[in-house]
Parts: structure tokens; sequence; C-alpha cells
């Protein structure tokens, strides 16, 4: 199918650590099938501008990450030459954009957003008494990220979904105002479920080191999982147990085979199957999931120029269609003063 006739998807991630197997089964996966379905044109952006509205102390963190998570995408099977992946700051459109949009935004509007209230809750200590502007106006810039490559869908998690709703007003406002120029997108959530941490917290990250990263060593992979949190009531190899409160069976569910996972479970309340045993049949199974991926990696870390070539060339061809869009609304808006 002609590029122009299939339908855009845009997501993007802040680069702001390694991407792990909760990314995998929550994005990651849908991310890969969509790219092999010939309807879509699909584009991930690394939001490095996004990602220092609260990093904005720590670039090099945020360079670092940009490259580290490229190679996260390679790893899994994003393709290069099915999705466009490009690099936020490379594309002085969407910062234009923002400029644009936050006329159409008001503050209370923004405090009112609940992802950013939760965020700058958890961020008191980071800005102090009074959030940054920047950071309050995330959500103008996201708007801009999706708007400027006219992106139709936008597969999110749950807890972004206040950002989409924020740029279909500021689409429907632009458009009531100067015409009808920019495509209002649609959230698409995806339908698998946030996956838990080892020790059974509802959320993933390092500072929990709770997670398995895409990037974990055989060796990291089986520490992890041997401190996973079981069924407290299991002393004895024989007590019966209950699979429903035990992380290592939670992750079975993800990584087991279907008829193999039964078993796991019916001996587990049979009382005949011991933790140690059960974890380390879990360390194989993560093991097996991650070794191609590992492979892919270590060829990619040996290649640099492999991902920078991905990047230059696909932020190039982000641009081109970047600059389309901007034409368009320069018109609209009378800002095309020398063009005709
Ligand atoms: N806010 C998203 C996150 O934290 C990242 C992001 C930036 C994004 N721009 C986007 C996602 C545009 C979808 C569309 O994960
Ligand atoms: Fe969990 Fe396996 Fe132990 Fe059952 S046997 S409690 S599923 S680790």
């Amino acid at each position: 199918m002609e590029d122009s006739k299939k339908i855009r998807i845009l997501t993007g991630d802040r680069p702001t650590g390694r991407l792990h197997i909760g990314h995998y089964f929550g994005s990651l996966k849908t991310r890969l099938k969509m790219q092999e379905n010939d309807q879509y044109d699909p584009y991930i952006l690394i939001a490095d501008v996004q990602a220092l509205t609260d990093n904005f102390n720590q670039p090099e963190k945020v360079r670092k990450n940009v490259r580290e998570l490229v190679i996260d995408y390679l790893s899994v099977g994003i393709d290069p030459k099915k999705t466009t992946i490009y690099i936020q700051s490379m594309i002085p459109e969407t910062a234009e954009l923002t400029v644009f949009y936050s006329n159409f935004v008001t503050i209370s509007r923004l405090e009112r957003n609940p992802t950013v209230k939760t965020e700058i809750a958890q961020k008191k200590e980071l800005f102090g008494e009074s959030v940054t502007y920047g950071f309050l106006g995330y959500p103008v810039s996201q708007a801009a990220d999706i708007t400027t490559f006219e992106g139709k869908l936008v597969p999110v998690g749950e807890d972004q979904l206040p950002l989409i709703e924020q740029c279909r007003e500021i689409v429907r406002k632009f458009n009531n105002t100067y015409g009808d120029v920019l495509i209002e997108p649609e959230a698409v959530l995806s339908n698998t479920k946030r996956i838990k941490g080892l020790d059974g917290n509802d959320k993933m990250g390092k500072s929990l080191g709770n997670a398995i990263y895409l990037s974990d060593s055989e060796e990291e992979v089986s520490k992890k999982i041997m401190s996973a949190v079981t069924d407290p009531n299991r002393i004895r190899k024989d007590d019966l147990g209950n699979p429903d409160v035990c992380m290592v069976a939670y992750y079975h569910h993800l990584f087991a085979p279907e008829k193999e996972l039964k078993t796991i479970c019916e001996e587990c309340r049979a009382g005949k199957r011991g933790c140690v045993a059960c974890k380390k049949q879990l360390i194989q199974y993560v093991n097996e999931f991650l070794n191609p991926i590992r492979a892919k990696r270590e060829y990619y870390e040996a290649h640099p120029e492999i991902i920078d070539n991905i990047l230059l060339e696909g932020t190039r061809k982000a641009r081109l269609t970047a600059k389309e869009t901007m034409k368009k609304v320069k018109k609209a808006m009378k800002l095309d003063y020398f063009e005709s």
C-alpha cells in the first residue's frame, strides 16, 4: 500500500531508562504487531524534549538513553524499514506548534489534567513550591508531537488518556479558529494489563528494583527471580500453595507454555512443587525469551553506526512530514508571509 493512504500511528517513549518486560508486554508487543500490518504507517518518537521537562538537570542521562532506547527497540524486533524512529528535539516544527497551541490551553485546564496532577505530586522535591512552566505544559508539547505527524491512532496505556484528550481538545479549538487543518487523533488502549513487579507492586521500575530489563544478563534474571515474592503461607514443600498470590506464578502466566502453566498451578495447590524448583523453571523460561533479544542487542552494541543511521534516516523522513504539516498550519494562521 502507498504510504500516503496508510493510517499513521504515533507512539513514543521518554529516554530516561532502559525498557523492561512490563514495557514489552504493555506496548512493544502491540507495536510489533502493528508494524506487520500493511495498512499502518507507524512512527515512534524518542521524546527527549519531554524527558528534559523533569530531567532538565541531567542532560547526559537523557542523551545516553536515546541510543539505549533504539537498541531496546531493535533487539525486540522493531524494524526501521517498517517503523520510523525519530528524535523529538530534531523536529523544530513540533516546538513551533507547541508555541502556537499554547494559546488554546488555559493554565487551569493543565492543572486539572489527572496525569500531570499525579506527576506534580510525585515531583514536589524537584520543582519545589511551584512546578515549571515547561513541565506543566508538556501535554501541549505532546499534542504537537502527535499532530506534527498527523497521527491518527495513538496506542497508549491508561495513564496517557488525559493527554490524548487534551490533544483532541486543542485540535478542535485550532480547527474551529483557523479552519480544518489538523487531524484529531484517537487513543488506542493496549488491552494488555499493566505487569506487576516481582515484589507484587503494581508499578515496575528501576527505583523499586522489581523489574526484569530486556537488557538483563542471565545472572541478573536469576538473582531477581530467586528473590521474587511467593505465597507467604508456604513454608515447607508439601504445604498447599496458592499460585494466585505468588509473583512467580504470575510471571509463569507470561512465560510458561500453556500446558505447563496448568501443571505448575496444580502442583502448587497440591503441595507437590518446591518454590526453588519453580523459580528455576521460571528463570529458564525468561532466559529463553531473552536470549534472542540479547543476541540482537550484542550485535547492535557492536555497531553503533547502524543506530546512528537509523536515527538520522528516521528523523530525516519525519522532518519531511513535519514540514508539510507546518506549511498548512502557517497558511491557516496567516503566518505564510512570503509564500505566495
Ligand atoms: N508521554 C509519553 C510517556 O511518558 C511519551 C510521549 C511523548 C508520547 N510524546 C508522545 C506518547 C506522543 C504518545 C504520543 O510514555
Ligand atoms: Fe509460587 Fe511456585 Fe512456590 Fe507455588 S510453588 S508458591 S507458584 S513459587
